[in-house]
């Protein structure tokens, strides 16, 4: 039997779509009726557990679940110990800088020394402020990070950019894009080379998918 990790809110639906297709059944997550948290997939084969995204490399890496999907920017930003397996090609998104369409920075090298960024990726922006040797104080946010700059507690923002809706109703632009993300499969490191549960077949079957996808 296999667990297998799936993220709560925006990949929901596609990850089960895509289980799906690969023989793993977990549209009852879908049913708002549900509160439950844990299910067998609908031939009783394996088990789905619904965790906040930013969760889904923590089970996986302490091997509550052999196989996660998960966005690329949590990836990045957790750097857990998880074998990345195989780009879902859906969920795009990207991280970028942003800041007030009103304010004359037109590039990151623009913003003042010791300005402040806020941010829920508080380890990408560091990294990327350290890459360019500008130091930015970074304020740690868990939601609305847009507020930063309307508020003036910031000078920038870095966020993630979907439809960029939220930044254009909130008087913000992009100014750089620091990387692009999409959802990926991912898996305990040692169950995938012991094969546990037979999930090799369910990653074969995922990679199938997203060739026919692409050609
Ligand atoms: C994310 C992100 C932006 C928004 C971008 O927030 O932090 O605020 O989505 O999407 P858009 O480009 O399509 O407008 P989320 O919805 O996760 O809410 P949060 O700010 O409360 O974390």
């Amino acid at each position: 039997m296999i667990t297998v990790a799936l993220p709560k809110g925006e990949l929901l639906k596609n990850t089960i779509r895509l289980l799906k297709i690969a023989g793993l059944d977990f549209s009852a997550f879908l049913d708002s009726g549900t509160r439950q948290l844990q299910i067998p997939d609908a031939s009783g084969k394996a088990k789905g557990l619904l965790v906040r995204a930013q969760d889904v490399p923590v089970y996986v890496e302490y091997g509550q679940a052999q196989l996660g999907i998960v966005g690329y920017d949590v990836l990045r930003e957790k750097k857990p110990n998880v074998a990345h397996l195989v780009d879902l090609q859906f969920g795009y998104c990207r991280l970028s800088v942003a800041v007030p369409e009103s304010s004359s920075y037109r590039s990151p090298l623009d913003l003042p020394a010791n300005g402040r960024v806020a941010s829920k990726y508080v380890n990408c922006a560091r990294e990327y402020f350290h890459s360019l040797d500008l130091p930015v104080e970074i304020v740690p946010l868990s939601g609305s990070v847009e507020l930063g700059p309307i508020t003036g507690m910031s000078e920038a923002i870095v966020d993630i950019v979907s439809t960029g809706r939220t930044l254009k109703e909130n008087g913000l632009i992009e100014i750089e894009t620091l990387y692009e993300s999409t959802a990926r499969l991912i898996a305990h490191p040692l169950s995938y080379r012991l094969n546990t549960g037979n999930l090799g077949d369910v990653v074969e079957k995922l990679r199938a998918e997203m060739l026919l996808t692409a050609s």
